[in-house]
């Protein structure tokens, strides 16, 4: 049975027994979720999308982003590999609402949830109210097809396994969050891995927790530039790759 279990850092986690693995570090759920995904993942891409900005580069601003004063929003679309708890969704949107960008995010989760497990996680505690609310109220449909949480983000939750996931469009950044190498070694093998890759956009950015030679051989291969970010508490390094 899955059970609700407390991480260092206070915030919660679930543990799953069939796995032997919790959904997040011990170290730190939230911590984890922030770092990885959000700064390292996320407010890298807007950064790195903002200096392109000032320099004259390419710049990543939908045409059809417009608000209603008819200024143009950036927008941002976002693949998670492992969706869960949703928490890396929570800080992601919430970030967004912030900042004022459109989201499209798409998770892949081959078990979902339910939302009665999803409520008692406690990560109200980290988002507005209104996030935290039209979350729980959408993800029951979320996981049949597209869904708007507010009007600058839309979430959709393939429920089906990684390498079933088929779509037409690619992303800017993947977030990649599947149980370690440990316990599920399918999901972080060449198949897999090239699976994922084929939807990151070029000049895309792939983050996850882990690094290992395998993966960035992997990452690597598929035409990818792999740097080694500081890993989150308790891990030293990370992988972040960009297409
Ligand atoms: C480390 S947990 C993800 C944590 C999640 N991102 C969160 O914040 O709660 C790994 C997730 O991958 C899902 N999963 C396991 N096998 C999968 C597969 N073959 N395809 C897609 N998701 C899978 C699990 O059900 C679990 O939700």
């Amino acid at each position: 049975m899955l059970t609700i279990v407390q991480t260092a850092d206070g915030s919660n986690t679930i543990y799953n027994p069939q796995i032997g693995e919790n959904y997040h570090s011990k170290h730190g759920a939230l911590q984890e979720s922030r770092h990885v995904f959000v700064n390292s993942g996320l407010q890298y891409f807007l950064d790195r999308t903002e200096d392109l900005k000032q320099t004259g580069g390419a710049v990543k601003i939908s045409p059809t982003g417009e608000d209603l004063e008819g200024a143009v929003r950036t927008m941002v679309s976002i693949l998670e590999v492992g969706f869960g708890t949703g928490l890396n969704f929570l800080l992601s949107a919430d970030l967004c609402d912030q900042k004022q960008i459109n989201l499209n995010y798409t998770g892949i989760e081959a078990y979902p949830l339910t939302k009665e497990m999803i409520a008692q996680t406690g990560y109200h505690q980290y988002v507005s109210a209104e996030l935290w609310q039209q979350f729980n109220a959408q993800y029951p449909g979320a996981l049949s097809g597209e869904v708007s949480i507010n009007s600058n983000c839309k979430l959709q939750i393939a429920n089906c396994p990684l390498l079933s996931f088929q779509s037409t469009q690619q992303y800017d950044i993947i977030y990649f969050d599947a149980f370690a190498a440990a316990y599920q070694p399918e999901m972080w093998d060449e198949a897999a891995i090239g699976h994922t890759i084929q939807y990151l956009k070029p000049g895309g950015v792939f983050v996850t927790y882990a690094i290992t030679g395998n993966l960035k051989r992997a990452v690597k291969a598929l035409g990818c530039k792999v740097e080694k970010a500081p890993g989150a508490q308790g891990k030293r390094e990370m992988l972040r790759a960009e297409r």
